[in-house]
């Protein structure tokens, strides 16, 4: 902390992690530290040099009451002198605290996000975390959880997903306002005094967001839309990344929808062989998908994202406020993913979405873990990422039969699900996801696209999850249980896209 090294205390924001026991706050405190250029602090562990033992010791030896003591003045002191430069990890039953929750004003208050079956397996499994007075019986951890869950989101300002995979782990903030200034500086996954942003985004967004994201080193805008997602794109793109001097030490930032997030991502995968991307999604589809999850490309005349590269990007940062200028058929269309995405979660999410619940925050964010932990089990789709397909097989299909012009990508998902619920043989699903598109003014059936049943069952052949002879297909039990890689018979096929048509 800058005063305790002689420095004038900083008025700026620290980022201040709160979060159940289990969330990962001390590794993520010095993984994002580090991203950025500051420092990171555990209250935790200052609290273990200061009694010379483990809190679980010190819980034994003078019990819980003395220990939020002194971890409240201890925390209040870290809090009074930090910066914007420190991220500050703190521990679980901190912010019982009055005083403590008083000291979080002047900073960014972010709430780490666990699954608690996850976090109680991490408890269990670390040595010291078994010792931890807290986590010695499941139950009763489970129901502080729940105990404590409302209080963590009555005082963070932002919550934090922290997305693993085989090729990297990274942030994705969300928050209402995040792309307010004083939000969006503590969040920035890197260190903007090192290395410069390069804003690629479409001419839309760019009018409406551009100048939210602080001082750019340049900003290049494509026209709005699928059609842009090409190689000729591509080029334009990396050719003014050159002129505009950017090095391998800078990075990329793709403000905009999926379209933006794909095509940037892709030019950040390649260019020089590779430089970071920071995604800002704008869309609903970006915001409950397309963001996440490293898949970058471009279209081919023949085929959907034919051409592309996995690049995790450096962090996401998501901003709900944004969808206010969204047109209704976009947010029409970013739902038909959120409706695939609940199909393939199940639990509280199908109930939500099926109840014709408000599309808020939280959907975003349960959108959003679902993917990730999706993604984390299976980064390169060979076998358990390939749910998230749901729909899409059928989709791309229309999308490339219609030359990308006529559907947008989550109306072809809707048309996509209807198919792949039929392909699965459950009728009353079907009818109640039709329903679903239906209320939201999703098309339902291909009537007046002028495409006939082959060009589709044709497309669907050259899907790039073929192997061999076979197309797999995404199937679904019930909500909240699919199946990949099932083989559809022809004749199957043709009459899920036929009755599409009729
Ligand atoms: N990489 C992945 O994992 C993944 C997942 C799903 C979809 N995708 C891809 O995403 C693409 C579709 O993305 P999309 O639906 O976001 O389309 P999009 O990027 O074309 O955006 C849709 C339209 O909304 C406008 N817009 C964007 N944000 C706005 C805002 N906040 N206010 C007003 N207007 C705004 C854009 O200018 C555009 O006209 C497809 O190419 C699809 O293949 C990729």
């Amino acid at each position: 902390v800058e005063a305790a090294a002689g420095q004038a205390p900083s008025s700026d924001r620290a980022l201040v992690l709160v979060g159940f026991m289990g969330a990962g706050k001390s590794i993520v405190a010095v993984e994002l530290a580090a991203a950025r250029g500051g420092t990171p602090h555990d209250s935790d562990k200052l609290l273990e040099e200061r009694f010379g033992h483990s809190v679980a010791h010190e819980f034994e030896l003078r019990g819980e009451a003395s220990f939020r003591a002194a971890e409240e003045d201890l925390v209040c002191d870290l809090l009074s002198r930090a910066g914007s430069s420190d991220v500050i990890a703190l521990g679980g039953g901190s912010i019982l605290s009055e005083r403590v929750r008083r000291a979080l004003g002047g900073h960014l208050v972010v709430l780490l996000d666990v699954d608690p079956a996850v976090a109680w397996e991490r408890v269990r499994a670390d040595e010291d975390g078994a010792q931890r007075p807290l986590a010695r019986d499941r139950d009763a951890f489970l129901a502080l959880y729940a105990e404590r869950s409302a209080l963590y989101e009555q005082v963070a300002d932002v919550v934090l997903l922290w997305a693993r995979s085989a090729s990297g782990e990274y942030p994705v903030f969300v928050a209402r306002g995040l792309l307010a200034e004083d939000r969006l500086d503590p969040v920035w996954p890197l260190d903007r005094s090192a290395s410069r942003a390069f804003c690629v985004s479409d001419e839309t967004v760019a009018a409406l967001y551009g100048e939210r994201l602080g001082e750019l080193a340049d900003t290049i805008a494509i026209a709005p839309g699928e059609q842009s997602k090409t190689l000729a794109q591509a080029e334009r793109v990396w050719s003014r990344l050159v002129d505009a001097g950017m090095t391998r030490a800078d990075h990329v930032v793709a403000l905009g929808g999926g379209v933006v997030g794909d095509l940037a991502g892709f030019c950040a995968a390649t260019y020089q062989r590779g430089v970071p991307v920071v995604q800002v999604p704008t869309t609903l589809v970006a915001q409950v998908d397309s963001a996440y999850g490293g898949k970058t490309g471009v279209d081919l005349p023949a085929a959907k994202n034919y051409v592309g590269a996995y690049h995790q990007p450096a962090g996401v940062l998501v901003d709900p406020d944004l969808l206010a200028t969204l047109p209704a058929q976009e947010l029409a269309a970013g739902w038909a993913e959120v409706l695939k995405t609940a199909l393939i979660a199940g639990g509280e999410l199908w109930q939500h979405v099926a109840g014709g619940g408000e599309l808020d925050e939280r959907t975003i964010v349960a959108c959003a873990r679902t993917k990730l932990q999706i993604v984390a089990a299976d980064e390169r789709d060979g076998g358990r990422r390939q749910a998230l397909n749901l729909g899409h097989t059928v989709g791309h299909a229309i999308e490339t039969a219609t030359a990308y012009a006529r559907y947008r990508h989550g109306e072809a998902v809707g048309l996509g699900l209807l198919a792949a619920l039929r392909l699965s043989a459950l009728e009353d699903l079907r009818a109640q996801v039709r329903e679903l598109l239906l209320a939201r003014g999703l098309p339902v059936t291909l009537a007046g696209a002028g495409v006939d049943v082959e060009e589709i069952v044709a497309a669907t052949a050259r899907d790039k999850k073929r192997t061999g002879a076979h197309v797999p297909f995404v199937l679904v039990r019930a909500p909240g249980d699919v199946t990949v890689g099932s083989e559809v018979p022809a004749a199957d096929l043709r009459a899920a896209v036929a009755e599409l048509i009729d």
